[in-house]
């Protein structure tokens, strides 16, 4: 039996020194010391021998349990230690390599003038309000004075969604709404898409608008004026000319078109202006009493103003965009530079 165990201890031992993975280890921990294994069989013989050779042979068995339980534990350390290094070597990193570039996308010019004309207006103490694109035909044209037969309302403008449900055609309807949740005094400034049936080089059947508001006491059109040349001037710059024409709008009374000098030749007059000097940036009025009543507001004991301005527009002038379809063909070329 010694000689047996001799053989065994050489064996294994020769073996371990082939022993190279983790899997390998294991298969070799069951084949020797596992609960069926070589060793652990001899153990169990040991107990069939005479008693006073049962110490001894218990001993020698031991002992080579422990070197084997040694001789694994080295082995298994030596296999993490090469595996480790091998993931190092292999997954290693360049950390002085620059990092991968990812393009960056720019501010569309539609957007870039939302933020700016917003944020002049906030600076006048006017709020960000909003309203969905998808409108009643109450908020779009009946509680804004529209008579029913108006042309406006026509299918020819009018992108009809269901009978009392269209896309909206501007965004006085967020004057309504703001309205009816908040008593006045207000001063709000709404932008957002808005849809008409026209298409050609200067009309996209969708394109935006900022409205503005304002309701307060004894508002009148000295303050419209007034707001909307601080306006010209921190947008356009200063010394631009403002001018009021006087226009029509179910919902304002009196209303008016405003022009700005031209600011591609100043007012001297060009092809963009088309020789007259000015352009027409947006309408504007004093608030319809009708409108007020529609919102329960008094009509006796506040007035206010209100405007909308055509954002593509604006953008074509301030960036020298000769054809609105730029604005939408979303070519990066063209979009990059803003
Ligand atoms: N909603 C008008 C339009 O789309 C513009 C406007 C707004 C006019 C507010 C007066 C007051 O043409």
């Amino acid at each position: 039996m010694h000689a047996q165990l001799e053989e065994l201890r050489g064996r294994a031992l020769a073996e371990l020194d082939g022993v190279v993975t983790e899997e390998a280890l294991q298969a070799f921990r069951v084949k020797y010391l596992g609960k069926k294994g070589e060793l652990t069989a001899v153990m169990k013989g040991v107990g069939s021998l005479p008693p006073e050779e049962r110490p001894r042979l218990g001993q020698v068995v031991n002992s080579i349990r422990d070197l084997l339980d040694e001789r694994l534990e080295a082995a298994q350390i030596e296999i993490r230690n090469r595996v480790t290094a091998e993931r190092l070597q292999s997954e290693r990193l360049d950390v002085s390599l620059p990092g991968r570039q990812y393009p960056r996308g720019t501010k569309h010019p539609v957007t870039l003038v939302i933020e700016e004309v917003s944020e002049i207006f906030a600076g006048l103490g006017f709020q960000v309000a909003e309203g969905p694109e998808v409108e009643l035909d109450y908020y779009n044209f009946e509680a804004l004075n529209f008579p029913k037969d108006h042309p406006a309302r026509d299918m020819q403008d009018t992108f009809f969604v269901e009978n009392n449900l269209l896309l909206r055609t501007h965004t006085s309807p967020v004057q309504i709404r703001t309205m009816l949740k908040h008593a006045p005094p207000v001063r709000v400034i709404a932008p957002g898409t808005v849809y008409r049936c026209d298409s050609d080089a200067t009309h996209s059947p969708m394109f935006h608008q900022i409205e503005g508001f304002m309701v307060d006491k004894r508002i009148t059109f000295a303050d419209l004026k007034g707001i909307l040349t601080i306006f010209v001037t921190q947008y356009f710059g200063k010394g631009i000319g403002v001018r009021l024409r006087p226009s029509f709008f179910p919902f304002t009374e009196p209303s008016a078109e405003v022009d700005i000098a031209c600011v591609i030749c100043k007012g001297k007059g060009c092809r963009v202006c088309k020789q007259s000097g000015w352009l027409e940036i947006l309408g504007a009025g004093m608030v319809d009493p009708e409108v007020f009543r529609h919102v329960q507001y008094d009509p006796e004991s506040v007035t206010g103003f209100a405007f909308g301005m055509g954002i593509e527009r604006i953008a074509m002038l301030k960036y020298g965009i000769s054809d609105m379809r730029l604005l939408f063909e979303n070519d990066l070329r063209f979009l990059r530079q803003f």
